[in-house]
């Protein structure tokens, strides 16, 4: 493995300051994080998506907190210089500072991340200065917000009206202001974005979907690679298509076995000669 300096809250603000955007995408498991590592990613998020990515959920509610603990500690072995951004599952931090706090804590103890990322507005600014008033960087997240997805009516853009631009700009200034240090826009106009990390004064403000004018760009690395068989969002580009390579050589594996082309004798074991008469003598 390549050996590099960890990333920290430091080296992404660093970077953001000489106009270098920062790289960020989700992962959830060792041999993924092994490859972004390799790859020089900044940050990763184990997002709840892996509801939907790794455990075949319609949508991201049912991801509790074991299964966030679980995949992120298995990509934190796999990556350990990456800025480790835990994602807080559904009602793991809405329902009182208090859980926020100790939730929060759990993915900093038990998984080592570096912060942790919550979905929100103003309502959601008294967790965001919870979590950080216990010492835990928090990152904000706004415009499309998964958990939120009924209320939004569906995964749509957020922001496109002059009202509910002014809304996502309030709510990022009250979550700078209550402490997160990063804030990710999913989904919200280019010009929109732009204005926001504008008056951002001491918070990066990252894009997924929302535009080139921002500190940085989060995809969905299951996007990146074909590797989610339901849908592929528009604003995702596709790196290369992995989902093809593997379902080929899956029907090369069955095919092969049916046809005994499979296993070659590189793929097995032998037994020498005498040990093998000694056994069958074993066996009268
Ligand atoms: O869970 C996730 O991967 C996320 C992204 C959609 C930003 O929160």
């Amino acid at each position: 493995m390549t050996e590099r300096e960890k990333i920290t809250i430091r080296t992404l603000f660093n970077k953001a300051s000489k106009n270098e955007p920062i790289t960020w995408l989700t992962c959830y498991d060792y041999p993924t994080a092994y490859l972004q590592e390799e790859a020089g990613i900044d940050m990763i998020l184990v997002g709840d998506s892996l509801g939907m990515t790794m455990l075949g959920y319609d949508g991201t509610l049912p991801v509790t907190m074991e299964d966030m603990i679980r995949h992120t500690q298995a990509v934190r072995r796999g990556a350990p210089q990456v800025f480790l951004v835990g994602d807080m599952p559904y009602m793991s931090y809405q329902v009182s500072n208090e859980d926020a706090v100790r939730n929060a804590g759990r993915f900093m103890a038990e998984a080592d991340c570096d912060a942790i990322k919550l979905e929100g507005g103003i309502a959601m600014a008294p967790r965001i200065k919870a979590i950080t008033d216990a010492g835990i960087p928090a990152l904000g997240h706004l415009g499309l917000t998964p958990q939120s997805v009924a209320a939004l009516g569906g995964f749509r853009v957020q922001g496109r009206g002059a009202q509910q631009a002014k809304q996502i700009m309030d709510d990022a200034k009250a979550l700078e202001e209550a402490g997160a240090s990063l804030i990710l826009l999913e989904m919200v106009p280019d010009r929109v974005t732009k204005m926001i990390t504008e008056a951002a004064d001491d918070c990066l403000i990252m894009s997924l979907g929302s535009g080139p004018d921002a500190h940085g760009q989060l995809l969905i690395y299951h996007d990146m690679f074909g590797l989610y068989p339901k849908f592929k969002p528009r604003m995702a580009k596709v790196y290369g298509n992995a989902g093809e390579v593997i379902l080929e050589g899956l029907k090369g594996y069955v095919k092969e076995v049916g046809s005994k082309e499979f296993p070659q004798p590189e793929n097995w074991f032998t037994i020498k000669d005498d040990e093998f008469e000694d056994f069958k003598k074993l066996l009268d």
